[in-house]
């Protein structure tokens, strides 16, 4: 059976009704008969999640092909969950330099304060890794695509370096939801999710996921996520549960229209190159195959030396693209990115010719959106 089918099939509905979908449990209070189940290992308190929590568990762990998840307030926070669960003071830990900003932060400026040191590296290394391994070296950080810049990694090539030295290692999957790549099949220790993008799906909810297949790792990861007390609400879940049902269908959609407008741009004038791993021209191309099984509707491109005042006409004179963080909803999204791009020394994005940047393509028309980007193209040479 399809992954897309066992997730609908997931449901736990069961109360004196049964509905389709699992209750919206409100409750930070769970009443209970008797002092042997008050304090039994059942799941006695809001905090913990009831019903809908454990039924988005669930469904996650079908998309990752994981055996155990953990909820969390949104994808930051899953991220600080996962490396502070695995990390303790004197741990050094190695970075690939493309994650998500906010989690390199995390790892430079909070895991410094706990004691824990961070190496940043270039996300094409490969197993060349090895030679950044330090005594302390306890955990390695992966996310790919990369965010922002597109790189991919040679996922595979690094596990085998991280299992041979034990290392732990975790893989920010954001972008490939579980349903698009699966770091797990390919020895990664722990995943990470935003919910918050293709799993929402709409723009209304945040959260965030932790997946593995260890029992060990799950629960170092249960008991972080207690002491801190981490937990996702009731709404929130549910809005992301539902998102799942249709994720397979829109993420068709989303990839189809990337496709068409990634391939559009690449033929302009304006645009010096198109960074989607989906495209063969995309140096990564020949991994990106190897080891995903398709695409979304996020990616970049890199324009032409462009002065600041007509990039700015650009963007102003974007009508169904709208200019704000975030992606994975319904709606399309433009960004230019050079404001918040911070790469080590020897990375390719230093020699750009023009400005970076970020596409999400919704799931409007795709002849609509290129229409827009046609018109802010003419606007910018007005
Ligand atoms: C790759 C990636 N990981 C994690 C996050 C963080 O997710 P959240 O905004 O839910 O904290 C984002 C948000 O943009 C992201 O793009």
């Amino acid at each position: 059976m399809k992954d897309e089918t066992k997730i609908i099939h997931t449901r736990s509905g069961r109360g004196p009704v049964e509905t389709v979908n699992p209750p919206v449990e409100r409750g930070s209070t769970v009443l209970l008969p008797t002092r042997e189940i008050l304090y039994g290992d059942g799941k006695v308190y809001g905090r913990m999640g009831l019903t809908v929590q454990r039924e988005l568990e669930a469904a996650l762990c079908i998309l990752e092909n994981a055996k155990h998840c953990r909820l969390t307030a949104n994808g930051l926070q899953s991220i600080a969950l996962a490396l502070g669960a695995v990390l303790k003071s004197g741990d050094h830990v190695l970075v690939s330099d493309s994650i998500y900003g906010p989690s390199r932060r995390y790892c430079t400026r909070r895991l410094s304060a706990m004691g824990i040191m961070a190496t940043r590296f270039n996300p094409l290394i490969g197993d060349g890794v090895e030679a950044l391994i330090e005594d302390n070296t306890k955990a390695i950080l992966l996310e790919s695509p990369g965010s922002l810049t597109f790189d991919i990694m040679d996922t595979p090539a690094i596990t085998k370096v991280a299992q041979a030295n034990k290392l732990i290692s975790l893989f920010d999957n954001t972008w490939g939801v579980g349903a698009l790549h699966k770091p797990l099949d390919l020895g990664v220790d722990i995943v990470m999710q935003a919910l918050t993008k293709y799993p929402v799906g709409h723009a209304d909810a945040m959260g965030g996921a932790v997946l593995t297949n260890s029992a060990r790792l799950a629960n170092q990861i249960a008991m972080c996520s207690e002491d801190w007390g981490i937990s996702l609400g009731p709404d929130d879940a549910y809005l992301a549960l539902r998102g799942l049902r249709s994720l397979g269908t829109r993420l068709k959609q989303h990839e189809a229209g990337g496709y068409q407008i990634a391939k559009w741009l690449e033929a302009r004038s304006e645009v010096d190159a198109v960074l989607h791993p989906g495209l063969a021209s995309h140096p990564e191309h020949a991994l990106w195959k190897r080891d995903f099984q398709g695409a979304n509707g996020l990616f970049a491109f890199i324009m032409k030396a462009t002065p600041e005042p007509a990039l700015d006409k650009f963007l102003e004179a974007m009508q169904l693209f709208g200019m704000g963080f975030s992606w994975g909803g319904f709606e399309s999204l433009l960004i230019p990115c050079d404001d918040q791009l911070d790469r080590i020394e020897g990375d390719r994005i230093h020699e750009r010719a023009g400005p970076l940047i970020r596409v999400h393509v919704g799931l409007e028309d795709p002849n609509d959106l290129i229409d827009d980007l046609e018109q802010a193209f003419a606007a910018m040479k007005v």
